[in-house]
């Protein structure tokens, strides 16, 4: 086991009491639900989710009809997104596996989503090349990153630059509801959608 993916296993049993991760608050739950779904396609759409935790945001997407296939690095994380979302009873997939290689076939999502994982990456702008190359024709980048008080992380500008150097129009948002992060934030979290307009 790689050292990255041996630390990540360590942070999964306590991984879901942080109010963003398990979404476990009603309203903290309801608001990441407002915030993505209408970034969503129709549903059924086929969404990835990359790094993709406990699987919370799979199973919110789950719920909302959408078909979900997530990987992460983290063996007890993937274990953990299969039993939440089975749960939940939605149809998603879940393997262990690397963001820097995902593991399909070009042009097979309408949205590559990521919540707090390109910044952990070792290659962002190689990785994000390969994650554009997994949408379909008009599909959809949504990912939600920051540069934590902590000083992790990445900046709005950094990823936009990173995105738009492939090529690719895309929006940022700023992510400073309370109800999102289950308390009042200072420090710069964001929401990146490429391309900006709705899609269908
Ligand atoms: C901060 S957590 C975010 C988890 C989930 N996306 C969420 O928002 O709840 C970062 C996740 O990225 C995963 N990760 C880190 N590097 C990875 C890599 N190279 N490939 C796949 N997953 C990775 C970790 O195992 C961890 O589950």
């Amino acid at each position: 086991m790689s050292d990255i993916a041996r630390y990540w296993d360590q942070q999964a049993p306590g991984f879901d009491d942080a109010p963003d991760h398990g979404l476990r608050d009603a309203a903290i739950r309801s608001a990441w639900a407002s915030l993505l779904i209408p970034l969503m396609p129709l549903a059924p759409a086929r969404i990835a989710d990359l790094g993709c935790g406990t699987g919370s945001l799979a199973t919110l997407l789950g719920e909302a009809g959408h078909m979900v296939s997530g990987i992460d690095v983290a063996a007890s994380m993937v274990t953990r997104a299969r039993v939440k979302a089975a749960a939940a009873g939605v149809n998603a997939d879940f393997e262990i596996g690397d963001a820097m290689t995902p593991p399909w076939p070009r042009a097979t999502f309408d949205v590559v989503l990521g919540r707090h994982v390109v910044w952990a990456l070792p290659e962002r702008a190689l990785a994000l090349g390969r994650w554009l190359k997994l949408l379909k024709p008009g599909g959809r980048l949504v990912l939600i990153e920051g540069r934590w008080w902590t000083g992790a992380g990445l900046t709005a500008d950094e990823l936009l630059a990173i995105v738009r150097a492939h090529g690719r129009r895309a929006s940022v948002t700023p992510l400073r509801d309370a109800d999102l992060w289950g308390g009042p934030v200072t420090d710069e979290r964001y929401l990146l959608v490429s391309p900006p307009d709705r899609v269908v």
